[in-house]
């Protein structure tokens, strides 16, 4: 694997924390609140899932929360497309509003997959909420509904984010260096 290290920051802390409240003031606005449930999209959305999910006590908001796991087979950087789920809810979604949480949206496969097993499974509403949307990328028919900020096609850490499952404590977003 080359030499790598988390160089240049392209959202603060501060940056992430002040759109947080606003992410979470659009979200509420369409939010019944009743049957709410968040669904984090494991491991990269965990960091981003607690922190929205504090923002919603102000709205008074009292979501239900679960996790899945997804992987998708290829590279470390690059996913081919196939995504299989490795790790499931416990929670029966059927006839509520989930709103899956991702750290990124890059060429779509993950959120395809996930919104569509939860369409499946009878989710009355399924809408994604992604902290950092990588739109050059997508290759997949699919939307988040909410995005916190968007983000060049680089390769990005921190916050959740990781590469080669480090990196995921910065408290900002970074961009990867490598070194050849
Ligand atoms: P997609 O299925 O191609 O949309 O990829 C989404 C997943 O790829 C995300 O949940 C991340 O785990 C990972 N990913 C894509 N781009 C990055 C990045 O720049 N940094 C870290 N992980 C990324
Ligand atoms: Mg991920």
């Amino acid at each position: 694997m080359k030499k790598h290290n988390a160089g240049k920051i392209i959202y603060t802390r501060e940056q992430i924390h002040a759109r947080l409240e606003t992410l979470v003031d659009e979200i509420a606005a369409g939010e019944p609140g009743e049957g709410f449930v968040m669904i984090g999209i494991l491991r990269g959305s965990f960091m981003f899932m607690a922190d929205l999910l504090r923002a919603f006590n102000k709205h008074n908001l009292h979501p239900q929360i679960d996790f899945i796991s997804l992987a998708s087979y290829g590279s470390s950087t690059v996913s081919n497309g196939t995504v299989r789920l490795t790790h499931d809810t416990d929670i029966d979604v059927r006839g509520k509003n989930v709103l899956l949480v991702d750290d990124i949206l890059d060429t779509g496969h993950t959120l395809a997959f996930a919104k569509a097993l939860f369409r499946e499974r009878g989710a009355k509403d399924v809408k994604a909420c992604v902290l950092l949307d990588k739109k050059s990328r997508r290759t997949e028919k699919v939307a988040a509904e909410f995005i916190g900020f968007p983000v060049d096609d680089l390769f990005v850490v921190g916050y959740g984010l990781d590469f080669d499952n480090r990196y995921r404590e910065l408290p900002h977003i970074a961009q990867v260096e490598f070194e050849d």
